[in-house]
């Protein structure tokens, strides 16, 4: 064999290796909880499977509109976390695959709910409920009275004292938007976010940014899942959890695998691994309090209990087809985020 042989050779069996390796070794995750439980999942996957992950956190909806404009040429394999709406989307709109994972068995009913929502192409990884949180140093320095109910959040006295999400970028900010027009009728619904705009003093992009600006003493309200304004208090910070009087939303965490993906086996292990007592019981050592999608996962204490807040019967199908998500943030743009605050 010449040189020239032999580098030929070399060449094409490096590439070889280079094509097994892209589909047996690797895998790219779109991650859309809280940073720090996407970081513990990257490395806990690699270091269980020797699966290099090249990860990426982005909030829910921002989430979505990636897998959709790379629809052509996908290139994330999996999706996981983030509220459920934007995954129904997706299945709707075929950007996501159908698996049936043997997992299946080991998860609670409305995991399951969600899976057959939308032909198996998403599946719950894990439950919260929305309401906000305060810094109760400010709330006691500016001398406002506890907010207890949605209807407080728009009080004059709050004036530029509450932040929320974009609906568009968060799907927290999405389940406040379609809670309240699920909680009070779309006209009213409408009424009340018109109303609170001119209480918030920043949509941020993403859900959680509002509770720990809130923590960090830059707002004094900060509306968001009850998980993540706990996961402030017990980082230390000042912050009390509220379960709105009124009643409120909640929200299944979900995971799709996407179509036409580059890893589709590394792809099928992760969702298999993600459905596991022990993957979804390291959630509490980041602070990520929600309640696991696996019966037989530990729970932490402090992870809020759903039973004892008022729930409505979120209609997760209708506020996740495609339609209906796309109208009513069309409306909450128009209507909503133009008005002068
Ligand atoms: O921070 C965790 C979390 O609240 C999840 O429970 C939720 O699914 C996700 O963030 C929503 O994030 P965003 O509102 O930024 O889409």
């Amino acid at each position: 064999m010449t040189i020239n042989h032999f580098r030929t050779a070399a060449v094409a069996a490096l590439l070889l290796s280079g094509t097994a390796a892209s589909n047996a070794d690797s895998l790219t995750l779109y991650c859309a909880a809280d940073e720090a439980w996407c970081q513990q999942i990257k490395t806990g996957f690699e270091a269980e499977t020797g699966i290099t992950v090249d990860m990426t956190r982005k909030s829910s909806g921002e989430t979505y509109a990636q897998v959709r404009a790379e629809s052509g040429n996908p290139k994330g394999d999996v999706w996981w976390g983030g509220t459920g709406d934007p995954h129904l989307q997706a299945a709707e709109e075929d950007l996501t695959v159908a698996y049936e994972s043997p997992m299946r068995g080991e998860l609670y009913d409305w995991a399951i709910r969600q899976a057959e929502a939308a032909g198996n192409k998403t599946i719950g990884v894990y439950s919260g409920a929305l309401g906000f949180g305060y810094n109760k140093d400010l709330l006691a320095k500016n001398n406002l009275p506890e907010p207890k109910c949605w209807a407080d959040l728009i009080k004059p006295e709050y004036k530029g004292q509450v932040q929320m999400a974009n609906p568009n970028s968060s799907g927290t900010a999405y389940t406040m938007l379609a809670t309240m027009v699920q909680l009070m009728g779309e006209e009213k619904g409408f009424e009340y976010l018109k109303a609170l705009h001119a209480n918030i003093n920043q949509y941020t992009k993403s859900g959680s940014a509002p509770i720990k600006a809130a923590g960090l003493g830059e707002t004094t309200i900060g509306i968001v899942f009850m998980h993540d304004a706990v996961a402030q208090t017990a980082a230390g910070f000042p912050i009390v959890t509220v379960a709105p009087c009124e009643g409120t939303g909640y929200e299944i965490g979900s995971m799709s695998l996407i179509k036409d993906a580059r890893n589709p086996e590394s792809a099928k292990k992760f969702y298999d691994w993600a459905l596991t007592a022990d993957m979804q019981s390291k959630a509490k050592d980041v602070k990520s309090f929600q309640l696991p999608s696996n019966k037989n996962a530990t729970v932490s204490e402090l992870t809020p209990d759903l039973s004892s807040i008022k729930l409505i019967d979120y209609d997760f199908k209708k506020y996740g087809s495609s339609d209906e998500r796309k109208r009513l943030l069309k409306k909450w743009d128009d209507e909503v985020s133009t008005l002068p605050q």
